[in-house]
């Protein structure tokens, strides 16, 4: 092992020994301690799922960037792995960037991208970033084999490749920024992983204000082919676009040999405020499945102070509806979290709040709202409350302007605002909620649409889930709920 990385392993060891818990996720995969952003790498290999993240070892903030590492038998329960590259070459000695890994005969290839500050820390106007490759038989152990594609002359911003196998053929996206301040997809082949051929410009000036993609990530899903990635520099309009990046997709058709012919434009993939670089794997039955970071760029991060800071969303699968909309929902191995079911059935509120008891600190909630009988101008629940229902993240419809809302504002420590999606024209309305120490994720209607949040609720710690309705009234047909385990092994 090189002693970058037995520097870094020893550093997050003894940072772990000053982490405080009390915002640390019970099911989702956070670091041991230190710093985590983008999922990277990930795969199943060798009968295995490793994940790999951004992470910086030695503090709880962003810094050079190494890639931590875990690995899953069934995606929900996690081991940790030491980290498994650091920034230690000319080539890669500012940061190794996100990417992604392949199985090449039963080496664990790892593409990410070696970024060096040309001009001091934080000038993002002179940087090299050039996509490199590591390589491993064990999983675990990678050696390096240096830079395999650099960009034309006169980019700066040149990362994030994603490889992938088909027809006999390697192919790889990269995001790109232009001189001019255009936001790009490229997409490259290659016959032996190391030789890369330019194919085509995938997408670019997908809206003017756009002037990166990051961690783009292109694949078959049902009979179109999707373009998922993360946009910088699109401005809020409305309900949307309202965080500081998005997350989205185009979906379009594509082949080998082909230019990639777009059918939807643009669409954001998560409603919540934390969602960003998602990236997506194959599971060994062919499902489609995508984390992504649940943190913002930028955002307030509290657990900064408990010297740990990101964590990944659930893993969900990915789903192209009839409209081709991609969907998401949680894969149904998470079931296997479950203990202590409860379950509740046909209450009428009548303008009330209602303190159901239920244990909000790990927990799913699956509620059923009979949209018909529901008059109230607001109602639905409080996530993570207190007993008294003051402090609380509200999760409810508003059918004056026929929103469902995620509304922060009395949640916690320091964060505010609120998100929403509409209302859908159906007579049910369901809402599947994951609510961990300091996250909640919600699922529309099964899985048209999603909403992903970080909260920090405050002490007192005993949190609950009420039910409320306000000026009116709201049936719930059932509700059933269940604690859950935590995810580490
Ligand atoms: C996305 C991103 C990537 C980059 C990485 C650096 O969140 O900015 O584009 O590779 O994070 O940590």
């Amino acid at each position: 092992m090189s002693s970058a990385i037995d520097k870094a392993n020893q550093a997050v060891n003894k940072l772990a020994q000053l982490v405080n818990k009390q915002y640390y996720p019970h099911f989702h995969l956070a670091p041991q301690s230190g710093w985590m952003n983008d999922p990277n790498g990930l795969i199943y290999f060798k009968g295995q799922y490793h994940a790999f993240y951004q992470h910086h070892p030695y503090d709880e903030n962003w810094g050079p960037m190494h890639w931590g590492h875990a690995v899953s038998d069934d995606l929900v329960t996690w081991r940790r792995l030491p980290i498994a590259i650091a920034p230690d070459q000319e080539f890669d000695k500012s940061g190794c960037f996100s990417g992604s890994a392949v199985d090449n005969d039963g080496e664990l290839c790892l593409f990410y991208t070696g970024h060096v500050w040309l001009s001091g820390q934080g000038d993002d106007e002179q940087i090299s970033q050039t996509q490199c490759l590591a390589s491993s038989q064990d999983g675990i152990h990678f050696e390096k084999h240096g830079t395999v594609l650099a960009p034309k002359v006169g980019i700066m911003h040149f990362r994030d490749p994603k490889v992938w196998q088909q027809d006999g053929q390697w192919w790889m996206v990269v995001g790109q920024r232009t001189p001019d301040n255009v936001g790009e997809v490229l997409l490259y082949r290659s016959g032996d992983l190391t030789n890369w051929t330019f194919d085509h410009v995938v997408v670019s000036h997908i809206d003017p204000n756009v002037y990166m993609l990051e961690c783009p990530d292109f694949f078959p899903l049902g009979d179109k082919w999707v373009l998922m990635f993360s946009p910088q520099g699109m401005q809020a309009k409305g309900y949307q676009y309202r965080n500081l990046f998005q997350s989205g997709y185009i979906v379009g058709n594509w082949q080998p040999g082909e230019r990639f012919s777009i059918i939807k434009p643009f669409q954001e993939m998560d409603f919540g405020h934390d969602f960003y670089a998602p990236q997506s794997f194959l599971a060994a039955d062919g499902r489609r499945i995508v984390f992504a970071w649940m943190d913002m760029w930028e955002s307030t991060m509290p657990s900064k102070k408990d010297k740990w800071v990101g964590a990944f969303t659930l893993p969900r699968e990915l789903f192209l509806d009839k409209d081709n909309y991609v969907r998401n929902r949680p894969i149904k191995e998470l079931e296997a979290l479950r203990e202590k079911p409860e379950s509740l059935s046909n209450i009428l509120l009548k303008n009330e709040l209602k303190n159901t008891d239920i244990q909000s600190i790990s927990c799913e909630i699956n509620v059923e709202f009979d949209l018909i009988q529901s008059d109230a101008e607001r109602f639905g629940l409080q996530l993570a409350a207190t007993e008294d229902g003051k402090q609380a993240t509200l999760l409810y419809v508003d059918l004056q302007s026929e929103r469902i809302i995620l509304d922060r504002s009395l949640s916690g420590l320091e964060l505010t605002g609120y998100r929403s999606v509409p209302l859908p024209k159906t007579d049910k309305l369901t809402l599947h909620i994951f609510v961990d120490a300091s996250s909640v994720e919600v699922f529309v209607n099964d899985d048209l649409y999603s909403l992903t949040s970080r909260i920090y609720p405050q002490l007192p710690a005993k949190r609950v889930i009420n039910l409320f309705a306000e000026n009116g009234k709201a049936k719930v047909t059932k509700l059933e709920s269940w604690q859950l385990q935590p995810i580490y092994a």
